[in-house]
């Protein structure tokens, strides 16, 4: 006969917890989320890879690109940079990621001295840039001939027709800057000279980056940037469990910090071969996490495989139809609860700390709280992030309102047939995902900032200032069905419903 758990599984929104005592130190700047990354002897040692916040992107082609993942650097979290696509073109957003200085900017608007005033409008039009490099071949690397800036051309006084040439400041009278200028060598250069931008030339003259003004203070800015021993963002990497043998040594050769086996379900024999297969070659060097499991078993079978994380979660994603299709899946709170259990039981019986990522699922910023407090050390969110202005999809107005496009690696869209193999034939025989809209939310920053504001406070309503804490001290409670209709707002007629997150 089947096996029948005795209870319900539970998703985050049937759980509240309950307040414990605040001290005075308990206020939300004192709140630490600092959270290890990969599995380490705690207590004897150090992770290897810690995150200053608890936030990683889904492996999704329309969340984790390169730009998002600098974005998420700079809080202190992680992206995953996806891996359905080639080889080649993930190892170069992993590389462009890597190669990312903060404050030195790639020029985005480029033209040769040939084009005209016209160009030069129609290109600040498009891209919003005043500042425009002269290149040879007018290429954002080609070798500087110039600059042209609204200071260069006076549009009521010229003609359209008029040639760069004779208008740019000349490369002549241009201070730059030689290519292994720091960043506060840059911007005492930008001070000295009284610049607004600051041109990066290499031996040859080639334009490398420009420094502006108004970026002086990014490291300022962002305390909690997550870099490596060069001062480079950290970024990760999805593979699957088919390429792996020439996807893994081409991105750990872009820079890759950590790797994580993107699939759909891990308590298989072909994630303990890619774990194997990266052990037997790079012993404990390269770190990678393996997932997804929702229940002790699967925990215990990655953990022993060599896995430095897991993650949890199956069918719990926002454009996630697994469980409609495929009848399998669990309550993610549910799952999250034994698998934390599981990690803490297997930390007993080794001294091996294995982290686990509450994967899909995230509605509400509580939810955060909630999955942290269940024994998360750190999550994965999709939907979240492929909101914000540097999720790497459109963002198209619908019906009065400005929206991102959201589609699920399991849709006809991705077509990421790897990450539902299950050997055999390899193709996407059925779907396991949508393609959607969410609403555009703006600066990746601002919401991080935000969300993760209401979970320190929310850890100091439950009177603890870091996450370990919160895990040992946390109290949970189920409420029925009723309790949440109360939790709302009811019995009243709302003016406005722009307050509700
Ligand atoms: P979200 O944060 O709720 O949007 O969930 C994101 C998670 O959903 C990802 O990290 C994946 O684990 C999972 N996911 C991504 N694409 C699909 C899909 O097409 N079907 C099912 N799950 C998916």
């Amino acid at each position: 006969m089947a096996y029948y758990y005795p209870e319900p599984s539970h998703t985050f929104s049937e759980y509240l917890l309950i307040p414990g005592y605040t001290s005075e130190e308990c206020i939300p700047d004192r709140v630490s989320l600092k959270t290890p990354l990969v599995k380490y002897r705690k207590g004897m040692e150090e992770p290897a890879v810690s995150l200053n916040v608890p936030l990683t992107s889904a492996v999704m082609q329309s969340v984790s690109n390169d730009t998002l993942a600098i974005a998420l650097a700079k809080e202190g979290g992680i992206s995953f940079i996806f891996g359905s696509q080639t080889i080649e073109s993930q190892a170069a957003m992993v590389a462009r990621v890597k190669g990312y200085k903060a404050g030195f900017v790639t020029s985005a608007s480029n033209l040769t001295p040939d084009a005209t005033l016209a160009d030069v409008l129609a290109l600040k039009e498009k891209n919003g840039f005043s500042t425009v490099a002269i290149t040879e071949d007018g290429t954002a690397n080609g070798k500087l001939l110039g600059i042209v800036t609204s200071r260069d051309y006076r549009i009521s006084r010229m003609d359209p027709s008029d040639k760069v040439a004779d208008f740019m400041t000349p490369r002549a009278k241009l201070v730059t800057a030689p290519k292994d200028t720091t960043l506060k060598q840059a911007n005492d250069i930008i001070w000295e000279h009284k610049l607004n931008s600051l041109p990066v030339v290499d031996e040859e003259d080639r334009l490398m980056y420009f420094v502006f003004r108004k970026d002086y203070s990014s490291h300022k800015d962002n305390p909690l940037e997550l870099l490596d021993s060069k001062k480079r963002y950290l970024v990760g990497a999805g593979i699957n469990t088919r390429d792996y043998a020439t996807r893994i040594p081409a991105l750990l050769e872009a820079g890759a910090d950590v790797l994580v086996i993107d699939s759909s379900e891990g308590y298989t024999c072909w994630q303990e071969k890619t774990l194997k297969w990266v052990r037997d070659n790079y012993g404990d060097t390269v770190k990678i996490g393996a997932g997804n499991v929702v229940d002790r078993e699967g925990f215990r079978f990655l953990a022993k495989a060599g896995a430095d994380f897991v993650k949890v979660g199956i069918g719990g994603g926002s454009i996630c139809i697994t469980r409609e299709t495929k009848g399998i899946g669990r309550g993610q709170a549910t799952a999250l609860i034994e698998v934390a259990a599981a990690r803490d039981e297997y930390f007993k019986e080794t001294g091996i700390y294995v982290p686990i990522c509450s994967d899909g699922g995230i509605v509400h910023d509580y939810h955060m709280t909630l999955a942290l407090a269940m024994g998360a050390d750190f999550l994965m969110l999709g939907r979240y992030f492929a909101r914000f202005d540097e999720s790497p999809t459109n963002k198209v107005m619908i019906n009065g309102a400005y929206m991102k496009e959201y589609w699920g690696e399991g849709s006809n869209r991705a077509r990421n047939w790897q990450r539902y193999d299950l050997g055999g034939s390899a193709k996407l025989n059925f779907e396991e995902g949508v393609d959607s809209y969410v609403t555009y939310a703006g600066p990746l920053h601002d919401n991080v900032e935000a969300s993760l504001y209401k979970v320190k406070s929310t850890m100091c309503n439950v009177g603890v200032t870091t996450i370990p804490d919160l895990q040992k001290n946390a109290k949970l409670t189920l409420v029925s069905s009723v309790s949440i209709v109360e939790g709302g707002a009811h019995d009243v007629t709302l003016r406005s419903t722009s307050n509700i997150k």
